[in-house]
């Protein structure tokens, strides 16, 4: 039989196969609080305006709010015939309410209608990211705190660099995501705006208020331009965008803690809530949560590529090419707060060695810059010529079979009669970190000044 909405001119229904692939009530539901708010408040726009009567739009009301409840409770007969949660939604609107329920849809269409539903969406989704990374910002900066002044080794290409503090290290990751944390908020603040009202494309010849609407639904102000209100996903790919530019930064954090973990690191130790055992080999703790943490990035930037190539080359408005906005994004926002979650979860449970990493820190010629810059310093030797001092001394060491602060003084000494004992004092890997004090460096007095901004910023 013809479809309900617009069968006027069709004689016949779709293909079951039509009716398949242009079918998105299975993924859509989860946008029914939004369309029911977006309804509310077109209705009562509606209703003020005097498009409609009061009483159609009190009718309306109440049967929205019973079609919510029948949503969260379980009972809505959702129906693939019906295509998408907007039918869904006005259709049983019909059967509870009759004859009102058929004027909800003056001076609207679905293109408008879908374009503010999934926005009010991905706009909450925002806030969420915005309060899941405050909480892993809080799980950073309580391990920075633990270990302010734990020495670490400083790494460039993996490869032992110079030593810096576990503090450092840790503050370093609630940097990067404070600003996943304000790519979120621009995002969120430019998406701020109202599509509701622009109608199928054009606006509408009834004298609606569309600010009304955006206020009534928390938008700043109607998105100016009709055309552009349809047509637009921008604010569905700067989420994205922020998205996957945070799971990189997951991932980055997540492969870490896979070396940070391992047998032969042993930086830090996952809690057994966070670790996983193997069926066959006994002495096992996987870090699987890292490890799909790290993966996540794959299917999070998978939807921003997806929903950047649907929207190339769409022209003006709508399309239905649109509709694949939706699974990717909802995939997308599911799965990074759930890495979220997982990361913050993993960080606060973990413990670091500092044994470990004090051992780690000493090895690997860590404090070279620093004699290096000694050289420098006490006996006024251009920085190029100390260099290539202190490697001879790193190649010697490296024969020794010993670290830097090891060899003798004699031994310096043939590499320049000017060193001095007192060289000694700077090879120590705590000394080196303590001596670090320039601005945002890894001293121990550094890293506490950002946790103590960081602990304010975060209401701590
Ligand atoms: N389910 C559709 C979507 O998600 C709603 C908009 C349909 N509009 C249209 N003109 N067919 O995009």
């Amino acid at each position: 039989s013809a479809n309900s909405m617009w069968g006027g001119r069709f004689a016949a229904g779709p293909d079951a196969i039509m009716e398949a692939i242009n079918a998105s009530i299975g993924y859509d539901q989860r946008l029914a609080p939004q369309d029911i708010a977006g309804s509310r408040a077109h209705a009562a726009m509606l209703a003020a305006t005097g498009i409609i009567t009061d009483n159609d739009a009190d009718a309306i009301r109440e049967g929205l709010l019973t079609v919510l409840s029948e949503i969260e409770t379980g009972s809505f007969p959702f129906s693939t015939a019906l295509e998408d949660i907007h039918m869904n939604v006005e259709a049983r609107l019909k059967e509870l309410i009759g004859e009102p329920a058929g004027r909800l849809h003056t001076a609207r269409s679905r293109n408008d209608q879908v374009a503010v539903d999934f926005r009010l969406w991905v706009r909450d989704q925002c806030d969420q990211a915005d309060e899941a990374l405050a909480a892993l910002q809080k799980a950073l900066l309580g391990q920075a705190e633990a270990g302010a002044d734990w020495v670490m080794p400083g790494f460039t290409h993996l490869q032992t660099a110079q030593p810096v503090t576990w503090g450092h290290h840790m503050m370093a990751y609630v940097e990067m995501f404070a600003r996943d944390r304000s790519r979120f908020a621009d995002a969120r603040a430019r998406m701020n705006t109202s599509p509701l009202g622009a109608a199928a494309l054009a606006g509408t010849t009834f004298p609606i208020d569309r600010a009304m609407t955006a206020e009534a639904l928390g938008f700043d102000r109607p998105m100016a331009n009709s055309l552009d209100a349809v047509a637009d996903r921008d604010f569905a790919l700067e989420f994205l965008a922020s998205a996957s530019i945070c799971a990189m930064h997951l991932s980055r954090l997540a492969e870490e803690l896979v070396i940070w973990s391992s047998a032969q690191f042993r930086f830090v130790k996952m809690s057994d809530k966070w670790s996983t055992g193997s069926s066959i080999m006994p002495q096992k703790r996987n870090p699987d949560a890292a490890e799909l943490i790290r993966a996540k990035i794959g299917r999070i930037f998978g939807a921003n590529v997806a929903l950047m190539t649907v929207m190339k080359g769409l022209p003006l408005t709508y399309s239905k090419d649109m509709q694949e906005d939706k699974e990717q994004t909802f995939d997308a926002a599911d799965n990074l707060m759930l890495a979220v979650a997982a990361m913050s979860g993993m960080v606060a449970d973990m413990t670091a060695n500092k044994d470990n990493l004090k051992t780690a820190a000493a090895s690997g010629f860590s404090t070279a810059t620093d004699l290096a810059d000694w050289l420098v310093r006490e006996l006024g030797l251009p920085f190029r010529e100390a260099h290539h001092v202190t490697g001879a001394l790193v190649a010697l060491a490296e024969d020794k079979g010993c670290d830097l602060p090891d060899l003798t003084l004699e031994d310096m000494q043939a590499e320049h009669a000017g060193i001095r004992a007192d060289v000694f004092d700077v090879l120590g890997v705590d000394n080196s970190v303590a001596s670090r004090t320039s601005f945002g460096g890894t001293a121990p007095d550094q890293v506490r000044a950002q946790i103590a901004h960081w602990a304010k910023l975060l209401d701590l």
